[in-house]
């Protein structure tokens, strides 16, 4: 069911203090905001998330854009929102990939730009299709962090796991 989709403020977005204005735009589409946090992204889950364009020229470029590298600012919003349509309403919102191409009123058009070495910084990454939105979601998310059960889980007892907790 086409209902949930990830949607990532990237570092550019962050640092160029959009985050309020994009919930607001985001705010348009009428959908529910069910998971959301700051992340840290390690190598191996900005590798992991864009895993489709390793074999791109700009993939170790990309990698370091969604860490923070190009931005001294190295973190992430994720979210998760929730509705009908939810993928196709939130990828118009966003615009196209290149934001030379994306609509003016769009958020990447808006926003975003391209690189002296030619990535495209986007301000915003959000799911393309159903599939990739389970993949991305379940990337980027714990059940527990999600408010609705959007996918099936299981209950495992796993012993010998470190965990940090508060003192
Ligand atoms: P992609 O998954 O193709 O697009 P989208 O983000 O719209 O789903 O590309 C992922 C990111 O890679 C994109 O947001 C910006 C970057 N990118 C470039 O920098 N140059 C490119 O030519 C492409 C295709 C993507």
């Amino acid at each position: 069911m086409n209902k949930k989709t990830l949607i990532l403020i990237k570092p550019d977005g962050l640092v160029k203090s959009l985050t309020g204005n994009i919930l607001t735009r985001l705010s348009e589409t009428k959908l529910e905001i069910i998971a959301a946090k700051i992340v840290n992204v390690s190598e191996e889950l900005a590798r992991e998330h864009y895993k489709h364009l390793q074999d791109k020229p700009f993939f170790n470029e990309l990698i370091s854009y969604l860490q923070g590298g190009l931005h001294d600012r190295q973190k992430v919003m994720a979210m998760v929102y929730w509705g009908d349509i939810a993928i196709q309403k939130v990828r118009e919102l966003a615009g196209a990939t290149n934001p030379e191409e994306a609509e003016p009123t769009s958020i990447r058009g808006a926003y975003g730009r391209i690189t002296s070495k030619g990535v495209y910084e986007n301000v915003v990454h959000a799911s393309s299709d159903e599939k990739e939105a389970e993949r991305e979601i379940k990337l980027w998310f714990k059940p527990n962090e999600i408010i609705y059960d959007v996918y099936p889980t299981e209950t495992k007892t796993l012993d010998q796991v470190s965990k940090r907790v508060w003192v």
